[in-house]
């Protein structure tokens, strides 16, 4: 057997003692003669799997009492529309920031349901190479939300700081850097994120809510796209995404054995610091991204020459290494470095930039 170090956007790599253990649960699932995938999601098995995982998500992320966690379908592009239907039955009135694709997917959404629908900054004119400042926001005291995109997979970017938005709840994406470092929840409304990337395989959407923000939608929302309803029916109204969920309780597990999130947040940023300082030390590769914004998980760089860049990336496949080409609409380079990547995949990889740049 080998395995490559895999530095996928998404699905990405996962804990290896996490793939290990849910390969020898595979066929018998502690005793219940089946695997995870055959049983029943209503069964007591099963039942003590997603409360475990619950249980788990609320003390790893120190979820307040006074937010729900909700194991949702459609990926993050589903939240794109669910919140929306159910947030804006307010005032009608949203805040995006734009930072990247996604959260430009997240406004154009919006604009399918809300009456005024706000960008609040956007990073296009750079290229979205930096994250807007707080006094770059224009934001409207009486919006029933302002959405963010806290790391963009794709430009390589990162909130380091949460805005000051008033009374008005944060609603952050936080697909590609969930459960990467602590977070102050209490200073969000609603935290979403499709799972395979940090958490699971794909399948999952975790949705972590200010429990008065699950309000009545508005009319003709449907009940699967209902906060309220998937509340009351603790992520059970139809059959949730069983595997998925079984394998954040493994990740979960594995993150609580390291020390948790405070632990998880320095190692990251070992693993980061390798890769940047190797950047910032040459001038054979260039990173597009502001330093103060550089995201910690998806490490984004080019040689400036699109046929080295494809060399490269040809070079790195047959050198034990998979998914290093960026972003279509980016192009050159993009290292997923989330929380499953070895410090040695990072080594690995900048000892192959170095013999790459050498032999230019
Ligand atoms: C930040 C961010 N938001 C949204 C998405 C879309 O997620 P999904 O494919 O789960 O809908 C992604 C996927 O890569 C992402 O990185």
């Amino acid at each position: 057997m080998s395995r490559l170090y895999n530095f996928s956007a998404g699905p990405s790599i996962l804990p290896e003692s996490v793939l290990k253990k849910a390969g020898a649960e595979i066929m018998d699932y502690k005793g219940s003669g089946m695997s995870v995938m055959e049983m029943s999601h209503r069964s007591k098995v099963y039942d003590a799997i997603i409360t475990r995982t619950r249980d788990l998500f609320r003390s790893v992320l120190s979820v307040p009492d006074d937010y729900e966690i909700l194991f949702l379908q459609g990926g993050a592009t589903l939240q794109f529309a669910m919140i929306p239907m159910n947030l804006l039955s307010r005032n009608g009135k949203a805040d995006y920031v734009i930072t990247g694709n996604f959260s430009n997917n997240a406004y154009k959404e919006a604009l399918l349901f809300g009456k005024e629908i706000s960008v609040a900054a956007t990073g296009k004119d750079v290229n979205f190479a930096k994250i807007p400042s707080q006094d770059e926001l224009k934001l409207d005291a009486d919006a029933d939300y302002v959405h963010i995109c806290e790391n963009n997979t794709v430009f390589g970017t990162k909130w380091k700081y949460i805005p000051d938005t008033g009374n008005v709840p944060i609603v952050s994406d936080m697909s590609s850097c969930i459960l990467s470092e602590p977070i102050d929840i209490s200073r969000y409304g609603i935290i979403y994120a499709g799972a395979q990337k940090n958490i699971a395989p794909a399948g999952l959407t975790l949705v972590i809510i200010r429990k008065d923000l699950a309000r009545e939608p508005l009319p003709g929302t449907p009940t699967m796209l209902n906060f309220r309803k998937m509340i009351e029916k603790e992520s059970m109204y139809n059959t949730p995404p069983c595997w998925s969920i079984y394998v954040a309780m493994l990740v979960l597990e594995w993150i609580e054995e390291l020390g948790g999130l405070s632990v998880m947040r320095e190692r990251n940023r070992e693993k980061a610091a390798i890769l940047y300082d190797y950047l910032d030390s040459t001038d054979f590769y260039r990173t597009p991204v502001a330093r103060e914004d550089r995201s910690l998980m998806n490490v984004v760089f080019s040689t400036g020459d699109e046929e080295t860049d494809a060399r490269f990336v040809k070079e790195s496949a047959e050198n034990n290494m998979s998914n290093l080409k960026g972003h279509r609409s980016v192009g050159g380079m993009r290292a997923s470095i989330y929380n499953a990547m070895p410090k040695e995949g990072v080594e690995h990889l900048v000892d192959f930039m170095k013999r790459f740049a050498g032999g230019r």
